[in-house]
């Protein structure tokens, strides 16, 4: 692929009607988790500070036949079509950029990750009226995290979780937990158990490694890694199950100890029937 073809850009001006600013920023989300699981390209959506209800949708295509099959395609054109209902489209522009190389190896490794970038709460949605005999092992595009196992040069989510481990502060059970979470542009935000004196008030390492990502701006995941030291593996807790799922949606769970990796599960199978935002 050529530079000016990675570097293909359209700029979209478009204004929301009140009070649906939040559908519109949630529809604008799954376009651009689709134009990545497609590998069409990437899209960012910036809010105008002057004007609240007026965004600049920019995408950055992976070349010109991507532009094109996103044009063609029918999940695109459905999304698109409830966007239009939303917004007004008041000025739209194509061009090129020059190249920034820090940029193009960040989408490289966006693209690499292909993440299922929808929360659980969307991915329970999509499950309903799903018969049983309709999920094909290893065909279902909702689990994406698995395709991340067969992905080359995949970071090494475990040994990250271990290195974590070893800030645990576990003076009253003893019992140290590390966890790494890795996000949507393929970075790892980790955590450990941190207990205290009033015991009640400790916090797990799975929810520490979410919390703090949540924190620093990142809201797409795609896998955890749990770390303890014990033969059998260690599931999240209850509350963590909870909280992963209603962030994380159907992460893949990787559950290690020092030596290995005992078991890799979906956060969905962990936490069946779970309630979410969905239910209010
Ligand atoms: N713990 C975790 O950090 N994650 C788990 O998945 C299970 C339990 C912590 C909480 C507490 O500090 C210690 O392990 C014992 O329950």
């Amino acid at each position: 692929m050529d530079t000016s073809d990675r570097n293909r850009l359209s700029v979209t001006l478009v204004d929301v009607a009140k009070g649906d600013e939040a559908e519109f920023v949630a529809l604008a989300g799954q376009f651009g988790a689709l134009l990545i699981r497609r590998k069409y390209g990437i899209s960012e959506l910036i809010r105008d500070e002057a004007h609240p209800l007026r965004f600049y949708s920019v995408r950055r295509w992976n070349d010109a036949a991507a532009a094109a099959a996103c044009h063609a395609d029918l999940e695109v054109q459905k999304l698109t079509a409830r966007l239009y209902q939303l917004a007004r489209v008041t000025h739209i522009v194509n061009g090129a950029r020059p190249a920034d190389p820090l940029r193009l190896m960040l989408d490289d490794q966006r693209a690499r990750v292909e993440p299922d970038r929808r929360t659980g709460f969307d991915r329970r949605v999509s499950e309903q009226g799903r018969a049983e005999g309709d999920r094909r092992e290893g065909h279902d595009r909702r689990l994406g995290p698995r395709r991340l196992q067969h992905r080359g040069g995949e970071i090494d989510l475990v040994a990250a979780a271990r290195r974590a481990r070893g800030y645990a502060d576990a003076a009253f059970s003893h019992f140290k937990v590390g966890a790494a979470l890795e996000t949507a542009d393929g970075l790892v935000v980790t955590g450990c158990n941190i207990e205290n004196a009033t015991l009640g008030l400790t916090m797990c390492a799975e929810r520490i490694a979410m919390f703090k990502a949540l924190s620093e701006g990142h809201r797409l995941f795609t896998r955890i890694a749990i770390v303890a030291e014990t033969v059998a593996p260690t599931p999240p807790c209850g509350a963590c199950r909870q909280i992963l799922w209603e962030f994380g949606g159907n992460l893949e769970v990787q559950l290690a100890n020092l030596e290995e990796t005992i078991g890799t599960y979906q956060l969905k199978d962990l936490l069946p029937l779970p309630f979410d935002a969905r239910l209010l």
